[in-house]
């Protein structure tokens, strides 16, 4: 079968990776791509926005299966309009999308079907933001989460722990005018990521992970999308992960479901553990970057038979996805400057190398230019290691980070340090 891979970033490295792998696979093809990608997929000169020339693209090249990587296309229907022509498609339409596109979506969502996530309020205008700042008082204390409504590749959030934090954030959100914004509880407790598939009815649980947002060592500085991660995820214990799945994913596709708009894809639940139980922190409508590069180095089916399961409505007929029982971890190598401006065109050496080690370095910000490989983008690589402890991954993808020249770049050294601690 042949296959359309879209997306341009580690996530869509590791499965194309992982898809090469599957004796199902005629040829793949990736759009727009990256310099890793192109090791195992042929690369389509697409326009990914451009929904008719990417069904044409489907129509001419025999395509039997689409597999969307990130959530921009999703929110703009893109998996909708390729249905249309009746290829099956991973990924969510527009409307099961909103998940991840519309936190106020998701959030009246929980609060109609009783899913456990933070209290909450849907403000529309300064005003009325300030006005419900009160709720989340205790005393002098007031601690609260401002989430703009929309796609902010991980921008939109402040964890504000003072009034005053609180206000600044207000104002900066309605500083251009109007604006939409859920202001929520904080909550307390370790922060764990499931990955369950949905083929519409039935889902099956897809690991778990650990991401790593904030730019710095010891979770410090800015928040980016994702410096390292490892899965699984200890904290969510079998237990923990059953609950989860009981209270806050399945009556999620239920209810998406039942409103005629099926979830096809992968759900992202952004978790968190308090002292009452996991709560949603937030849902994404497909695989994490670097989450994805971690899970698929642990995944021990056929990735092309199993997503296109999810896609054709078969996900009932296989076996439980299996993961090896070991650890994966990724530590992400990004450009000076991330996640302000990065300083593109620095030269990267050594994958060879550390790939030497038994790692596997998926690409992302990377281009090739005249047979250099050069940093195209914020995230650069994702350096993957497996272990038989979070300690032993960790050892691992270090001495393969150690393998690679990458001047004008930088990572996070501590990557799993909540784990190992
Ligand atoms: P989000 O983009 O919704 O995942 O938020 C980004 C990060 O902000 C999360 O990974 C959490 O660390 C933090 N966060 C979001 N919502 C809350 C909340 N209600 N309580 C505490 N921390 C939160
Ligand atoms: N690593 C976080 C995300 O993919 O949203």
């Amino acid at each position: 079968m042949n296959v359309l891979l879209i997306g341009s970033g580690g996530r869509e490295h590791a499965l194309a990776w992982k898809l090469a792998q599957s004796e199902h696979l005629d040829t793949l093809y990736a759009a727009p791509g990256n310099p890793g990608i192109a090791q195992h997929a042929t690369i389509a000169a697409l326009d990914t926005a451009d929904h008719r020339a990417v069904i044409d693209f489907v129509r001419r090249n025999a395509i039997g299966l689409v597999v969307v990587g990130p959530e921009v296309p999703l929110v703009a229907g893109l998996a909708d309009n390729i249905r249309t022509i009746g290829v099956p498609v991973f990924g969510p339409g527009r409307e099961a999308a909103r998940l991840e596109g519309s936190k106020g979506f998701t959030k009246d969502l929980c609060a109609r079907v009783g899913i456990p996530t933070a209290r909450y309020f849907r403000v529309t205008s300064r005003d009325g933001a300030i006005a419900c700042l009160d709720d989340f008082a205790t005393g002098a204390d007031l601690r609260c989460v401002i989430k703009a409504d929309g796609l902010a590749a991980g921008k939109g959030v402040v964890v504000a722990m003072s009034r005053a934090e609180a206000e600044e954030a207000i104002h900066a959100l309605f500083a251009e005018g109007p604006a939409e914004a859920v202001i929520e509880e904080f909550l307390e407790g370790q922060e764990a990521s499931l990955f369950v598939l949905s083929d519409g009815t039935v889902t099956a649980s897809f690991g778990s992970a650990q991401d790593h947002k904030r730019v710095g060592d010891g979770d410090t500085g800015p928040n980016t999308g994702g410096m390292g991660a490892y899965s699984p995820a200890a904290v969510l214990t079998p237990e923990l992960e059953e609950q989860a799945l009981g209270e806050i994913v399945r009556p999620t596709i239920d209810a998406l479901a039942a409103a005629g708009t099926p979830y096809v894809g992968v759900l992202y639940a952004g978790l968190m553990l308090t002292a009452d139980g996991p709560k949603l922190i937030e849902y994404n409508v497909r695989f994490g970057d670097p989450e994805c590069q971690v899970l698929m180095a642990r995944f021990e089916g056929d990735l092309l038979e199993t997503l296109l399961a999810v896609a054709e409505g078969r996900l009932a007929d296989l076996p439980e996805p299996a993961f090896a029982d070991n650890v994966a971890l990724t530590v992400v190598m990004a450009a000076n400057g991330y996640p302000g401006t990065p300083e593109t065109g620095g030269t990267i050496t050594g994958i060879d190398a550390a790939e030497a080690t038994g790692a596997i370095v998926f690409q992302a910000g990377t281009r090739d230019d005249g047979g250099k490989l050069v940093a195209a983008g914020g995230r650069v690589l994702a350096v993957t290691a497996t272990g038989e402890s979070v300690a032993e991954a960790q050892a691992a993808a270090y001495k393969a980070v150690d393998a690679i020249d990458f001047p004008t770049g930088f990572c996070r050294r501590d990557i799993g340090w909540r784990a190992i601690g």
